[in-house]
This record gives structure tokens, C-alpha cells and sequence, in this order.
């Protein structure tokens, strides 16, 4: 009988799920891969796929699935296409799943995933911030584990001691700071997609390296870690480090604060989700503590990263407010990577969508969560198209 964990990893040809692949190739004789999913990327998704000889490769686009099969041709892999197939291959049982898909698009594969048990690494943080709440209660339901694989939250797992959770006063996640940390207001204004897009210590997808640099994807990480770890807002901080070696730091009632430190590689929280609750070794290159020059930390200037401060006010209008900070923010990247916002206009939009946000404060079901999510994106659409695509047409 095999006693290797079977793995299925969502949104594997993205930045995540490649050095997750990465990873299940490196320990090929611990792991068998049953599924791989992709948006578009039919290419790489059949090269993953034949690399770690998956059961199945599922492609969202339809139009892709003959592109797919030919590359697969020869292969013993099943090539599917359509969000069903791809719903359905995250309910299919495994012992692990990646959440690899990028933003709320991943909302459904990750519920799926949940209600269908085992060990559940979340990457995929947008419906965590927009529906934590359901996400956890399933998993209670279901006896999934959710691990957390955002290097904050994996460092905060990792330092956390449950049996003294009554004594943890607060966590401290760190930020990089992003490409844009010694830039003033002015220069930010004018920074291009491809300057947002750069950054200095991690190489990520587009949308999360623009909320890098807008720190709003320390603003959703504030949300995550509150649902995460059950946590109030006000334990949570944050802290600029602009070298991304500690993660988080976990401080208790007694004075003592634990820290994770880490290479700014995902490939290491990546590996602990994977091999959780043991650890395996790496094929990233160790942290070499003597050559560490120094490490720095600064507070938040939140005159110009106002986004931080959102994730506060989101969490005080309840999972309704995170759910509509999400779905503005989501939308405002899109239409600032089609260069019709400014890079700045990316919170102010995300600031005025609170501002206007009459929905629930309680999302009590994922078809509410989904309904919501639509009526704020539409909002969030014609607020940009009111105020910045008009305006400069009538110019
Ligand atoms: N990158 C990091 O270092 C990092 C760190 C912490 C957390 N995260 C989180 O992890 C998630 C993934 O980030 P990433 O940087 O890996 O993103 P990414 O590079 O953009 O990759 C996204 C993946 O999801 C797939 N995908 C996109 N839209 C989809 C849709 N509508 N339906 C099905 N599949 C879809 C993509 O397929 P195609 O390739 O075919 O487009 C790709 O496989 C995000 O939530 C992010 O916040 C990322």
C-alpha cells in the first residue's frame, strides 16, 4: 500500500503554485499528485502536470481544453476544462490541497476543498478576508486543517503555543515596506503597473505585488490573521522590515516574544504546510545567520500607506466591510494594471467604497458572500468609471 500523501494543488502555474510544484518534485518519492488546476496557462499546466505524472489536469477556460489534451497527448493524465470541472476536482478526496488561485476567483474550489476535509494549505487569502468566518466553521464541521502558508501567518503558526493562546497579548506581522517605501506621495502618483509590479524581495503574481506596494496586502493580512487566529483587531501590529527575514513576531503576557526568521523564499512556508506536522528538508538555500548585516524596523508612515488603516475600519463594519475592502481593492488593482487609475487613486477608491458600503455586516452564507461580492465590484466599477474614466473624457 502506498503511504505517500496524495496532493492536489489549485492555481499551480501561478507564482505559489509553481514552487509548490516545485517542491512536490523535489520530494517526489513522499507525494502523489492527483490533481492539477490552471486559469489559462495550458502550456505549463501540462508540463507540471506530466513532470509529477498528476491523475488529472483542469483547466478554467474552456477554449483551452484541446490545446490541453494535445499536450497531454501520450500521457496516462485525464485533461479537463470548465469551473465545474475544476469545483469538482477540488472535492475530490485528497490528503493535502494547495489554495493557490489568485484573489476571490478561488472563493468556491477553496470551500469545496474544505467541506471535503484533510489538510488544507490556504495561500488564497481574498476569501478568507471576505468570508473567514464560514471558511472556518466548515472547516470545524468537516475536520479540515487549515494551514496557513502567507509567510506572516505560517511564522505566527509556528510560534504560536496554543496551550498558552490566554497568554498571547499580540502578533506583529512584517511588512516589506514594498517598491515604493522611500518614494514620496508625489512619485507614487505616477508610478507605472511595471514599477508596482517590481518588487525588491519577493517575486510574486501582479495583484498581490500591487497590494505589496499599496500595503494593502498588509491590510488584508491584518483581517486574515484577526479570522485566522480568532484574535482581536487591536492585537494585531505591523512593523516595516524592509529585508523580509523575521515573518511575525508572537508576544506573551510574560515579556517573551517569539520570532520566526526565514529566507524571503515561499518555498519555506510552502514546504511546512506541506510536510506539517513533520519537516522535510529543503531545496532552498539555508539562511546563513553570520552574514546577516542588519536588520531594520520602522513604523508605518500611514499618511502614505493609508491602506493599512482600512483593514481596522473593515474589521470594525464586520465580515462585510473586509468582504467589500476585498472586492473594491480587487477592482481597483484590475483597472489601475489597465492604466485607467492611478497607482494612488487604488485606495481612494477602496476608502470611498466603505464609505458608500450599505450591504450586510454579517455575511451568513457563501451565496451571500457571493451576492455581495458582485453588488460591491459593480459599485466599485461605476464609482471609477463616475469619477476617473468619464472625467478625463470630458477633458
Ligand atoms: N506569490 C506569493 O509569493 C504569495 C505569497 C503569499 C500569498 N499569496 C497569495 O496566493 C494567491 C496566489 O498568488 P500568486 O502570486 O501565486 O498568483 P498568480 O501568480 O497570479 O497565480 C494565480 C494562479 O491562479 C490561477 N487562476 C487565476 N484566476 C483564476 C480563475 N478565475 N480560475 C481558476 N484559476 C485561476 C492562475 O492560472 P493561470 O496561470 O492559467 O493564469 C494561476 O495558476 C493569492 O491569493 C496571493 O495573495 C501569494
Amino acid at each position: 500500500m502506498s503511504q505517500k500523501k496524495t496532493v492536489t494543488v489549485l492555481g499551480a502555474t501561478g507564482s505559489v503554485g509553481t514552487n509548490t510544484v516545485e517542491l512536490l518534485g523535489y520530494h517526489a518519492e513522499k507525494f502523489e499528485v492527483y490533481g492539477l488546476t490552471a486559469n489559462s496557462n495550458a502550456e505549463k499546466l501540462a508540463e507540471q502536470a506530466i513532470k509529477l505524472k498528476a491523475r488529472k489536469a483542469v483547466i478554467a477556460d474552456q477554449g483551452k481544453l484541446a490545446e490541453l489534451r494535445e499536450r497531454l497527448k501520450g500521457h496516462n493524465i485525464e485533461a479537463l476544462a470548465g469551473e465545474q470541472a475544476l469545483l469538482e476536482l477540488a472535492s475530490e478526496k485528497v490528503d493535502w490541497t494547495m489554495a493557490a488561485i489568485a484573489g476571490f476567483a478561488g472563493l468556491d474550489s477553496l470551500f469545496a476543498a474544505v467541506q471535503r476535509g484533510g489538510h488544507i494549505a490556504i495561500a488564497n487569502k481574498e476569501p478568507l478576508v471576505a468570508a473567514g468566518h464560514l471558511l472556518k466553521t466548515a472547516a470545524g464541521k468537516c475536520s479540515a486543517v487549515l494551514l496557513p502558508v502567507d509567510s506572516e501567518h505560517n511564522a505566527v503558526f509556528q510560534c504560536l503555543e496554543t496551550e498558552n493562546k490566554s497568554s498571547l497579548s499580540k502578533i506583529t506581522l512584517t511588512a516589506s515596506g514594498g517598491p515604493f517605501l522611500s518614494w514620496s506621495y508625489e512619485e507614487m502618483r505616477k508610478a507605472t503597473p511595471e514599477q508596482a509590479v517590481a518588487h525588491p524581495n519577493w517575486s510574486m503574481g501582479q495583484k498581490i505585488s500591487v497590494d505589496s506596494a499599496t500595503l494593502m496586502n498588509k491590510a488584508l493580512e491584518v483581517i486574515e490573521a484577526v479570522i485566522f487566529f480568532d484574535l482581536s483587531p487591536e492585537q494585531i501590529d505591523v512593523v516595516v522590515h524592509p529585508q523580509s527575514l523575521i515573518h511575525a513576531f508572537v508576544s506573551y503576557s510574560d515579556g517573551s516574544v517569539l520570532t520566526h526568521m526565514g529566507p524571503a523564499d515561499m518555498k519555506v512556508p510552502i514546504l511546512h504546510a506541506l510536510s506539517y506536522p513533520q519537516r522535510l528538508g529543503t531545496c532552498t538555500e539555508e539562511l546563513d545567520i553570520q552574514k546577516l548585516s542588519s536588520l531594520t524596523f520602522q513604523a508605518v508612515d500611514a499618511d502614505k500607506f493609508p491602506a493599512l488603516n482600512l483593514a481596522y475600519r473593515a474589521l470594525e463594519m464586520g465580515q462585510g466591510g473586509c468582504l467589500a475592502l476585498n472586492a473594491a481593492n480587487e477592482v481597483a488593482v484590475r483597472n489601475f494594471l489597465e492604466e485607467k487609475v492611478l497607482f494612488t487613486d487604488i485606495v481612494d477608491i477602496c476608502t470611498k467604497i466603505l464609505d458608500m458600503y450599505e450591504g450586510p455586516s454579517q455575511i451568513q452564507s457563501v451565496e451571500m458572500c457571493r451576492q455581495t461580492d458582485e453588488r460591491v465590484r459593480k459599485l466599485t466599477e461605476s464609482y471609477i468609471i463616475d469619477t476617473y474614466i468619464s472625467q478625463s473624457a470630458a477633458i
